[in-house]
């Protein structure tokens, strides 16, 4: 059991009903890794800080270095105080910590898995955790198949005693539609979908979880979240990092697969999606795929007239000097992988008849940011036009990250004896407005998994439909690289996207 400085958790308010987390053990394969230490034990440790774990919790790192459950915790230890967003306390460290331990095994020996087993029963006895297991795979994707299958070998992919087993897959899920659907067969093969969760930590987010409170509880927004009243949609996520120490990974990605195929077609089915029947995991789901179901492909000649794709060059981010994307070590010199890519959607159905989503992502770019920005179209220009003033189009912006919140330009009269008509801004901060941190994308989804809850986990089909629109478009790319587009570091990206989306009478926005 957790020390008492751990408070016990109060039910936790979901999206859609009231659910607590299970004890349960939770082991994590790939446990020495950047995602453990960055993202996962910060974040184990702040729902501890915050008394929203289970009554009863053990963590299992698995990995292949030799460590001891002491060394093991060090560098957790030192893992959270660096990235914990409340820092840490020694005391409840302390406290946390005897909940941790260190299993060595390669991924591959059968025999690693075995004395898993037996050691998950024993922390069942020792713990509390009831036989509920929760496996976390923070490995290489192309360790996925070996861990998978030696999970189902040794029966870890069964509960204990009544308990459950679940599991949870990092992204990225499969690199095209054949290799998700091999990757579903196999997770298929050792856990059922309703006890597989697939990141995508975008929807981990507060503010990504607003978009349906806020289209669905607010009658001023739904009335008006159609094509009769919206001019089209910008789905921004911008960086000004560059490929930083992912190259490997990212020159065999590009921005297309590494964000597109998940987190911002994730947030255009969010802005988009009818209202569901119901708050459940798949009535939500549902509504979402019939989204992708909508979008109209991207083919052929279609791609180059509504995709733009461009990579960044040299250039200055800050005010300091960065190298080109070609010039960055393990990126192939001749390399044609796109670092930043605009595309017109279009949503087939009858709400968005007419609106085109433009979606935009790129890397070393001036500022970083997510943000949704819903265009609504002009008022008649007749009653000010004599006054030759100009009037801004109200835009509701849903900032996902950083400063999370929502904006809503308007116009107004400047106070004064003449009618001059300026945009002011309506502001929500999450920040001051609730007067408390949001937590991390990675707590609320580790909590959910524990409470059987895959509302923000992304289905099979969701995934699958969402690699079909991206393979299309790779097609047409990889019939020619002739439409690759520079663009300087800290610039906006390539001139090409602003034609697209000037040709539908717009600007982006700058974030
Ligand atoms: N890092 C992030 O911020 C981030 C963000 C989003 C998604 N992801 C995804 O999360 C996953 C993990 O990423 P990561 O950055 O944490 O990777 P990483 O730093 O390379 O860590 C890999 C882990 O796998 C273990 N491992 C590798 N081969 C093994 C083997 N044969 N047997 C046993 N253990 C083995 C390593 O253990 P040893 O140390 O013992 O070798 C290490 O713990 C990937 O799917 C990645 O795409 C990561």
């Amino acid at each position: 059991m957790l020390n008492s400085v751990i408070q016990a958790n109060p039910l936790r308010e979901g999206l859609g009903s009231r659910t607590a987390p299970e004890s349960c053990t939770l082991v994590i394969f790939g446990a020495t890794g950047d995602l453990t230490h960055r993202k996962l034990i910060p974040a184990l440790y702040n729902l501890a800080a915050d008394g929203t774990l289970p009554p009863a919790m053990s963590v299992v790192g698995f990995a292949r270095r030799d460590k001891t459950d002491d060394g093991f915790r060090g560098e957790l230890r030192e893992a959270a105080r660096k990235f914990s967003r409340q820092g840490i306390n020694e005391e409840l460290w302390t406290s946390f910590a005897t909940m941790i331990s260190y299993h060595r095994s390669e991924f591959h020996d059968i025999t690693g898995y075995e004395s898993l087993a037996k050691r998950l029963d024993t922390l069942d006895a020792t713990m509390g955790t009831r036989g509920n297991r929760l496996f976390y795979l923070a490995a290489a994707p192309d360790q996925f198949e070996v861990i998978l299958e030696n999970l189902r070998k040794s029966g870890l992919n069964q509960g204990k005693n009544g308990g459950w087993a679940r599991v949870i897959v990092e992204k990225p899920f499969g690199t095209d539609l054949p290799s998700a659907r091999h990757l579903n067969d196999l997770v298929e093969d050792a856990f059922p979908e309703a006890d597989t969760y697939r990141i995508d930590h975008y929807l981990g987010k507060e503010t990504a979880q607003n978009i349906m409170v806020l289209r669905f509880a607010n009658a001023l927004f739904e009335a008006m979240w159609n094509a009769r009243y919206i001019d089209h949609v910008q789905i921004t996520a911008s960086e000004p990092l560059g490929v930083e120490g992912r190259a490997g990974y990212y020159d065999k990605s590009g921005a297309l697969r590494d964000m597109v195929q998940n987190h911002l077609l994730q947030l255009l089915c969010l802005t988009a999606m009818e209202p569901p029947t119901g708050l459940d995991a798949d009535a939500i789901r549902d509504e979402k795929v019939k989204v992708l179901r909508s979008l109209r492909p991207l083919e052929g000649a279609e791609v180059a007239k509504h995709v733009i794709r461009g990579q960044y060059g040299a250039g200055a981010i800050n005010g300091k000097r960065v190298a080109a994307y070609r010039d960055e070590a393990n990126v192939d010199p001749e390399s044609a992988t796109e670092t930043f890519v605009a595309l017109q959607i279009n949503v087939d159905n009858w709400r968005w008849a007419g609106v085109p989503f433009f979606v935009r992502v790129g890397k070393r770019l001036p500022k970083g940011g997510t943000e949704i920005a819903v265009h609504f179209k002009s008022v008649p220009p007749v009653l000010f036009k004599a006054t030759g003033e100009a009037v801004d189009d109200n835009v509701l912006v849903i900032r996902i990250q950083p400063d999370e919140g929502i904006s809503l330009r308007m116009s107004a009269k400047m106070p004064g004896a003449s009618l001059r008509i300026e945009p002011v801004r309506m502001d929500f901060h999450y920040g001051t407005s609730f007067g408390k941190a949001t937590p991390e994308a990675y707590e609320r989804l580790l909590l959910d998994a524990m409470s059987g809850d895959p509302t923000l986990f992304a289905r099979r089909d969701e995934v699958e439909q969402a690699w079909k629109f991206v393979d299309a478009i790779h097609k047409a790319w990889a019939e020619s690289s002739e439409d690759l587009n520079f663009y300087a570091s800290g610039s906006w990206g390539p001139a090409e996207a602003e034609d697209l989306i000037k040709r539908h009478g717009a600007t982006w926005r700058r974030l």
